[in-house]
């Protein structure tokens, strides 16, 4: 049987547990040798690594909004060409932390570029690579600059945004899942993790994802974070 690559999206502002999630999921598929590839945006290539350097340092003061939007999406292509639809191709899961739906919230709604032409711009990047699912762990902003606090010990350069340019990516998510109600789950982040793992589940199973892509065998290491 030729089995098809299924493509996982985790989305949702800083501090809304998201991370927490992909892990357990990782762990989770490792002990039901569930095939799968982890990544994660900015990030995840040798060189898309390099331009997460250059977005969240800081010191890069001089970076305007429009120069932010295209690392991004300049980040995105080499990920999407490099791992993602190869992996796609082999008929694997694919779970990234962070995707498209990101910069159209960030960069779109949060810097006010808008989000059709984020999504312009994005659609070149992303070449036809579309998430299958995506999960958004919705967080109020209160809770979620709380739980930042708490963990984040000193933060990056996306982190010191104001609090209202975080209420505004979490409206622009909240959109974004409006207009997908096929492909987007809506979490309550403000929930227990193990609620919130048990939903993500109990969604994979529903979609039979989690039995289509089970191997007999112990699954090759997943590519790491
Ligand atoms: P990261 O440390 O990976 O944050 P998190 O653990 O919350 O995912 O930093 C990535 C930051 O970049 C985060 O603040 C979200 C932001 N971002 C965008 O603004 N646009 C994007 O397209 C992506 C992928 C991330």
């Amino acid at each position: 049987m030729i089995r098809t690559g299924f493509f996982i999206t985790f989305e949702g502002v800083d501090g809304s547990g998201k991370g927490t999630q992909v892990e357990m999921l990782k762990n989770y598929f490792k002990e039901q040798n569930i095939d799968a590839i982890f990544t994660r945006e900015p990030g995840g290539t040798k060189v898309s690594e390099k331009i997460r350097e250059v977005i969240l340092d800081n010191n890069n003061k001089e970076l305007t909004d429009v120069a932010e939007m295209f690392l991004f999406s300049a980040s995105r292509s080499v990920l999407v060409e490099n791992l993602i639809k190869p992996a796609l191709k082999q008929g694997k899961i694919v779970v990234c932390d962070r995707f498209v739906d990101s910069s159209i919230s960030y960069q779109g709604y949060g810097r006010n570029l808008g989000a059709d032409l984020v999504e312009k711009v994005n659609d070149i990047a992303l070449n036809g690579c579309k998430p299958n699912l995506t999960f958004l762990l919705d967080l109020s902003g209160e809770i979620g600059e709380k739980r930042n606090k708490q963990f984040v010990e000193k933060q990056d350069r996306m982190e010191t945004n104001s609090a209202m340019f975080k209420q505004k990516v979490r409206l622009g998510f909240l959109e974004i899942a409006q207009r997908n109600p096929k492909r987007f789950v809506i979490l309550d982040a403000s929930k227990s993790k193990e609620e919130i793992f048990g939903q993500i589940l109990s969604e994979l199973e529903k979609r039979k994802v989690l039995t289509l892509h089970k191997t007999k065998k112990k699954p090759e290491n997943s590519h790491e974070l």
